[in-house]
Formats: structure tokens, sequence, C-alpha cells
């Protein structure tokens, strides 16, 4: 039992009695405890007063001791859990959903997700569709972030679910700027989702693998269950429902080029995924990437077997960030937040600066602001602009000038780039999650992401 089931179990718990779900303190404590922290020491990682700590510790012993029929407290709750939950949790993993070490070819299966009570009696969350249900998939997420501490997505994983669930889509894209989410996101569409498929695999390309080399990968993990083995991966979409996940795809695309485009040697990606969507089958590949891969335009669309979701800030639910680091001034919080576009890592970033330089006030790191603080945002920053192409830099740098969004219908008299290359550099750095589009009035008017823009400007200087 790790500390994850046990955050699963928790929550269940908690949302079936109170209807609300864990909050991150209490997810901190949990994890605290379980892995033998003193209030102290929680209260000091998580940046507020350890009386909080004890006061949300006390209630959280209460409503999961009336949960376990125990008297808990941080000294035997470890002890007590185990104790309890040891034969349904045996049961639970005997039936298949669990970790399996395969010997000569090294794959591992591991069920990240295990509900520790009987699935029968406390669902984790309502089915989307009763029939076909699996209740237990095979499973490979070794290259998947460990599940964490996540706020909010609500429309973006409805959105999600809507298409793989209902509209049956083959191929997603889910793109972003790095860091927003896009892993976070697709971790916990898996937990939710996850009975309605017969295999999930998770794969990453960080490693840059050949498409061969992953097609082999991904044969040999549906082929464990499945004897005589199939000829290719689209067999296996056919024959079963599978989820594919391929995370970090910008490690297969140019950089110094526009955005989304092969490294040679790796354009047969392109004609794989158009046979994703393209063909007859029940499956679903989910592409993770900084940059939206440039053929998947043809192939998207509401009636189409593709979509693209461009994934953005958490809003103003990115304020549970700022109290899990105990920030204060509430009313400033939303100030902040949109400064910061409510990007997950960027606020954790900042976060610490606000508890460092100012014990915690967002007012005082707020005051007296002449631009954009970025600090240790530098780095992140400089990894998207060093796979900018020329012209997207130039553009950018253009952008960087200009005081409000620019109408892209005319040509601007202050630069010297032709009204071609500035829609095809615009194009390119809006699939980058670097440039937005503003409404003003019918008209689409576009702007450099302001944080980004105020790196350029630093980089100006
Ligand atoms: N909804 C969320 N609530 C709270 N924290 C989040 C949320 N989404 C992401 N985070 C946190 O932000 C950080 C970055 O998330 P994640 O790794 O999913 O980003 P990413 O877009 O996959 O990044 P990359 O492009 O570098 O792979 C992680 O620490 C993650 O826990
Ligand atoms: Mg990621």
């Amino acid at each position: 039992m790790n500390v994850e089931d046990v955050l699963q179990w928790a929550d269940n718990s908690i949302f079936e009695n109170t209807g609300k779900h864990l909050t991150p303190l209490q997810e901190a404590i949990l994890t605290g405890v379980w892995q033998r922290q003193k209030y102290p020491q929680i209260s000091n990682d998580f940046h507020c007063s350890e009386s909080h700590v004890k006061k949300e510790a006390a209630h959280l012993w209460e409503k999961l001791g009336e949960e376990l029929g125990e008297d808990l407290n941080k000294f035997n709750f470890r002890s007590k859990l185990e104790k309890k939950h040891s034969v349904s949790y045996c049961s639970h993993f005997g039936a298949g959903n669990c970790l399996q070490i395969e010997g000569d070819n090294a794959v591992n299966y591991s069920c990240q997700f295990i509900t520790l009570k009987d699935p029968q009696t406390h669902s984790p969350s309502p089915p989307e569709s009763p029939q076909n249900k699996n209740l237990s998939p095979r499973i490979d997420l070794k290259d998947a972030p460990a599940p964490a501490i996540f706020h909010n997505r609500t429309a973006e994983l409805s959105t999600l679910k809507q298409w793989i669930l209902q509209a049956r889509t083959h191929l997603i894209a889910l793109y972003g700027l790095s860091e927003i989410g896009k892993s976070a996101i697709a971790v916990k569409l898996i937990e939710d989702i996850q009975t309605e498929f017969d295999y999930i695999i998770w794969r990453s390309l960080s490693n840059t693998p050949t498409l061969a080399n992953l097609q082999t990968e991904l044969t040999q993990f549906f082929s464990q269950s499945q004897q005589p083995p199939l000829p290719t991966v689209l067999d296996y979409f056919r024959s079963s429902r599978c989820l594919v996940i391929l995370d970090d795809l910008q490690n297969i695309f140019r950089s110094g080029e526009l955005a989304g485009q092969y490294l040679p040697g790796y354009e047969d990606y392109s004609k794989f995924f158009k046979q994703v969507a393209t063909s007859s089958h029940n499956s679903c590949v989910i592409l993770l990437s900084w940059e939206k891969p440039r053929d998947i335009t043809a192939l998207e669309g509401d009636s189409r077997p593709a979509r693209t979701l461009h994934l953005q800030g958490l809003g103003e639910h990115a304020g549970e960030i700022l109290r899990e680091k105990g920030l204060t001034d509430e009313e400033k919080w939303s100030e902040l937040i949109t400064l910061y576009q409510g990007h997950p890592s960027w606020l954790n970033i900042i976060a610490s600066t606000i508890v460092e330089l100012f014990n915690g006030s967002v007012s005082l790191f707020l005051a007296g602001r002449t631009h954009i603080f970025l600090g240790d945002l530098e780095p992140l920053l400089e990894s998207h602009l060093e796979r900018l192409s020329e012209l997207e830099t130039k553009v950018s740098y253009w952008l960087a000038s200009q005081d409000e969004a620019v109408d892209i219908s005319q040509q601007p008299a202050d630069s010297d780039l032709s009204q071609s290359d500035i829609w095809q550099a615009i194009q390119s750095l809006a699939r980058r999650g670097l440039v937005e589009k503003v409404q003003v009035g019918a008209r689409a008017m576009f702007q450099l992401n302001p944080v980004f823009q105020q790196y350029i400007q630093c980089k100006f200087e």
C-alpha cells in the first residue's frame, strides 16, 4: 500500500461523506503522516502555521475514523489503515489490475489507481457509460508522472471525456506551454476513464524513439494477454479498446523551424497518426506536446476523427496553489493569477519567491510593480525561445515592442517583415501557445503571451 493508494482511499471516503474532495492541505497531512513526518515539518513544508495543520488533522482523523470505525490519530493512522485494508487490498490486487514485472522483456505493468474499497459498492466517480466496463484493464504507466495534487480542469476533463467516450475520437492532440499541466490532466483522465478500456499504455517520446521501436513496444505490451500476437498496432486497435498516451511529442519535432514539423527520419509518425485518425477502430491515441502537430490540422474538426485542445491556465482555481503555499492577502490573488495566467508551475515558482522575499504577502509583491517579475521563470521561458525559427524570433521581437494586440490584416508600418512572413510566424507561435488571439469586436487581434513578452523585452535590453 503506498501513499497514492492512501490518498485515493481517503479522497473517496471524504467525498462520499461530504461531497468534497480532499484539500491540498489534507493531502499534505496524510502524505506527511504516512511518511512519519511530524506536524511542524508538515506545516513548514506547506508554509502554514502548525496550529492550522493540527486543526485540519483533527478534523481528518475524526472523519476517516468514522469511516474505519476506529479512533484515529497521527500515531496509529498508518497501522490501523494497513491492518484494516490488508484483506480488501489483497483481494482487489488479485483481480488483475495490478503490478506485474515481466522478466525477460522488462515490461512493467503498474496500476496506479487502486481503489481500496470493493469497487462494486464504492465507485469513485459515476461511470460515463454503463456498458462494456472493464474493471481490470491492462495498464502500463511506467512513463507517466505519479498522480499529484490536482485542481479543477473540470471543463477540459469533460471535453476530453466527451470526445473519447461519446464522439469516439481516434486522435487527440493536447498542446500547451511547458509545465502547464498536460501530463497531470492526462493522468487524471486515465484515473476517471480507465475502466472503459482493455489496454492503457503511456509512453514518453523524450528519448526520440523511432516509430518502428515505438510500435514494437506497443505490440509487445498488447500481445502479453492476447495470443497469437497480431501483426500491427492498428490490428490491436481494432480488436480491443486501447488508450495510448504519447507524451513529450515535441521531442520528435524540429527545433529552429516553424512549430510541429517532424525531425528528419521521423516523418513516418505523421503517416501513423493519419492512419490512427482515419482507420476504423475503437481506440484512442492522445498526444501531449508543447507544439500542435502541423499535420493534424487537416484531420481535425467537429465531425472528424481528430481533435486538438490547447491547454491553458487554471483560472481562479489556481488560488488553491497560492493557498497551499500559505500566501496572504487573498483579495489580491486574482491579480497575481491573471498576471501569471493561472499557469500552475509559474504560480508555484512565483509563490515561493513571494514567501522568500515578502513573507507570503501578495500585496507587498504587487505594490509598486512596474513590470512582470520573472526570476526563476527565465529557464522555462528560454526553453521556448530557443526552439523558435528565425522568422518567429523576429516576429516575437516585433510583437514584444507593441503596446497592444496587433491587427494582422494590415501591413504594419513599423516592421520590415512581409505580411506573409508575419502571418506564418503568428500561426506558428500560436501553435506553441506563445501568441494569443484577442477578439476586438468582430476582429481577431494577436498579442504575445505577456510573460513571454516580458522575457523578450528583458533580452532586448
Ligand atoms: N490542475 C493542476 N493542479 C495543481 N497542480 C498542477 C495542475 N496541473 C499541473 N500541476 C502541476 O504543475 C506541474 C507541471 O505539470 P505537468 O508536468 O503536468 O505539466 P506538462 O504540461 O506536462 O509539462 P511538460 O510540457 O514540461 O511535460 C506539476 O508539478 C503538476 O503537479
Ligand atoms: Mg508533461
